[in-house]
């Protein structure tokens, strides 16, 4: 059970709210569902028809050079403990992802903008139409061929947020490679071991990036990665700011304009299996090794698609803003995917909402007419606290969904959005989904769903949740039901294994209750049957939105010299949501300078995983609870750090029940 309860329970009672009028009046033709009873009606179809309601959406939405005939494997439970595998969709199809994102809307319109690219500095961006992103794509497309990548070769990027990042992930598809994206705020340890674990034998980098007017040194990250990464043939460089000092070996490294500069504009696509991998992206998980979650080409593309679709009500005129990284799933599914497989414009962001000032991406909004806005709501807090003068002189008249992701939005952070962002006029559409999912579990359809805030409210077409008690593995029926969120059937952008270790994916996702999917999150059903996100259950934390792994952090931790053993826990953060707590014992006991050692921790986990995973708090303690067994109780040191050290429990249990005493004094004198 989550430890944290829903802090507003009181919020599920209320009433909901109904589609503001406004996103009507602001809508320049028909959203694309007209009633709430059409979701109803098409969700039924979707759970009990699956494969005649994915069948018909994948025909009507994707382009196939071999139109498939068998929609979904027949398998009776796909989730059940005997069949032992996710479903596989439309598995005799064949396709390829940037014929289907790129070329369809470049033959219709080569004019049209794909991207609008929004640089770091003000005016310093660009247009790129679906005409030149094919160009561009189909010559990195032959560079890469040229270098040796075949179908089914991973390639790693490491990229800022440039229309190169697109241009990158469309030209790996093409060929059928598989992309592994690097989130370019890791460290080069990180990168290392994920350019290991991919066994990618190609890095796409570029010599510098800028990011809030700072200046990150790419290409030498790069380098100092792949020192330990012998399989790496090729580095491609792109020229981002054209610094002089670029560290670069011959042979190995290639800038990337010289290499385009070699091919003719036009390559075509190779046509790859419905279920042939898309790409991996590594995301935490409850120890500390990474996973590669794969997806899967046909079944990821329809979900970011339909969700692109249906939950924003994104229509080929439209401009969508996702104000999230290329290097998580948010900006693969919907900078990436998601816009372009509609056809419409994207933003591609490569700056802070707070550089120059607190007003970006409202400048933003306005120049551009952005009509679908979508971020994590710790940058809401951030604009929230700047005050709202910052938001109030924009127009943001062109706004009619406005989305959040990657944590619980709280209701003041909703009604702070709501009104002075969307002016009451736009549609709040808090989405709940993971890196695992591919695309939107739960969450509202734009112009269609009432909303309650905080509620991500109802599941998406070909979701089917359940609320399961976490003792007994049994699903709680009905509404006011509280438990672990699990899902009972497969969808199309379900992951279909981690990279290289199925039977991690298995125990991670199918074992820990039989029959169903395991989300990692608890979950809460009200008594209108609206789901509630309360956070998650597992030895992860959600640092701005960012997925953290308590084991991975403590794993960097143990590297430094001093360190004899450390716990890892996530605390409350009014900006950040959780913060990072490290409780850190000491190989030695006589430490001068305490200040030191905690910064060059921090240092440590900077270093070994990147600057988003440091810990705000280090707390040095002589010993850490421990059951008899000698496994760390990491809730006690959640509940004292909450302040509730009323509320241990049982600590007689413990080897050395003394130290909860002692770790109570530290937290205290650390406040
Ligand atoms: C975890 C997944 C989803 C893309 C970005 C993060 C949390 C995500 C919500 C939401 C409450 C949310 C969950 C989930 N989460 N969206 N709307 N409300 N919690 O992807 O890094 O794979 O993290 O983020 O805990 O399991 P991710």
């Amino acid at each position: 059970m989550p430890e944290k309860h829903l802090e507003n329970e009181h919020l599920m009672s209320e009433p909901s709210m109904p589609v503001p009028q406004g996103f009507f009046d602001r809508h320049p033709g028909k959203p694309h569902l007209s009633s709430f009873k059409q979701y109803e009606e098409m969700y039924k179809e979707s759970i009990e028809h699956p494969e005649v309601f994915f069948a018909k959406m994948a025909r009507e939405n994707l382009s196939w050079s071999k139109p498939f005939t068998v929609p979904k494997v027949p398998v009776a439970a796909p989730f059940s403990a005997n069949d032992g595998e996710p479903s596989a969709w439309f598995v005799d199809g064949e396709l390829n992802a940037s014929y289907n994102a790129v070329d369809r809307w470049a033959q219709k319109n080569p004019d049209k903008p794909a991207i609008i690219y929004e640089a770091d500095e003000p005016g310093e961006g660009r247009i790129v139409t679906y005409g030149e992103l094919l160009k561009q794509v189909c010559k990195l497309a032959q560079v890469l061929v040229n270098l040796g990548v075949k179908k089914g070769d991973t390639v790693a990027v490491y990229l800022p947020m440039i229309p190169e990042a697109i241009v990158s992930l469309m030209a790996i598809i093409r060929i059928g490679a598989v992309h592994s994206v690097v989130f370019a705020g890791f460290s080069s340890g990180s990168l290392r071991d994920r350019i290991n674990d991919a066994h990618s034998k190609l890095v796409i980098t570029t010599d510098e990036s800028k990011r809030g007017s700072k200046i990150i040194e790419t290409k030498k990250i790069v380098d100092d990665a792949l020192k330990t990464a012998d399989q790496v043939s090729n580095v491609i460089v792109f020229q981002r700011t054209g610094t002089k000092h670029v560290p670069w070996t011959e042979g190995r490294d290639l800038w990337w304009h010289e290499e385009l500069a070699k091919y003719p504009s036009y390559f075509p696509p190779t046509p790859v299996n419905s279920e042939d991998p898309l790409f991996l992206l590594y995301t935490s998980g409850s120890t500390g090794k990474p996973k590669g979650i794969q997806h899967t080409t046909a079944g990821y593309l329809l979900g970011a698609l339909l969700t692109t679709k249906y939950v924003f009500d994104v229509h080929e005129e439209d401009t969508i803003f996702t104000a999230g990284d290329v290097g998580w799933i948010t900006g693969h599914s919907y900078v990436v995917y998601g816009p372009l497989l509609n056809g419409a414009t994207t933003v591609v962001f490569e700056g802070t909402p707070a550089y120059p000032t607190f007003s970006r991406y409202w400048e933003i909004v306005d120049a551009h007419k952005v009509n679908q806005f979508y971020v994590a709501p710790t940058a809401l807090r951030l604009l929230k606290r700047a005050g709202e003068k910052y938001v109030t002189p924009y127009k943001l008249d062109s706004l009619r969904a406005l989305g959040s992701v990657g944590e619980p939005i709280a209701k003041d952070v909703w009604e702070w959005y709501n009104d002075n962002v969307g002016r009451g006029k736009a549609h709040i559409c808090d989405t709940y989904w993971q890196t695992e999912s591919g695309s939107h579990l739960i969450c509202p359809l734009a112009g269609v769903t009432p909303t309650k805030p905080g509620s991500a409210s109802f599941p998406f077409f070909g979701i089917d949740p359940a609320i399961v008690d976490p003792v007994t593995g049994k699903e709680l029926k009905g509404n006011e039901v509280e438990g672990v969120l699990a899902v009972r059937n497969s969808w199309p952008s379900m992951a279909r294994t981690i990279w290289g270790d199925y039977s991690r994916f298995m125990d991670t996702y199918q074992n820990p209750y039989k029959g169903f999917y395991f989300s990692g999150d608890g979950a809460a059903r009200d008594k209108d049957g609206f789901y509630w996100i309360l956070g998650r259950v597992d030895d992860v934390v959600n640092v701005s939105g960012h997925r953290l792994s308590t084991a991975e952090i403590e794993a960097a931790l143990i590297e430094h010299r001093l360190v004899a053993e450390s716990a890892v826990v996530g605390f409350p953060d009014e900006l950040t949501g959780s913060a990072v707590a490290a409780f850190v014992s000491l190989k030695t006991k006589d430490v001068s300078n305490v200040d030191a050692i905690k910064k060059e921790l921090i240092l440590t986990v900077r270093k070994e995983i990147g600057p988003f995973a440091a810990p705000k708090l280090i707390l040095l303690v002589n010993d850490l609870p421990k059951t008899r067994s000698g496994k760390i109780m990491r809730r006690i040191l959640r509940k004292v750090l909450a302040h509730e050290e009323d509320q241990l429990g049982d600590i007689s249990t413990l080897s050395n029940p003394d130290v909860v005493a002692h770790i109570i004094d530290v937290v205290k004198a650390s406040r």
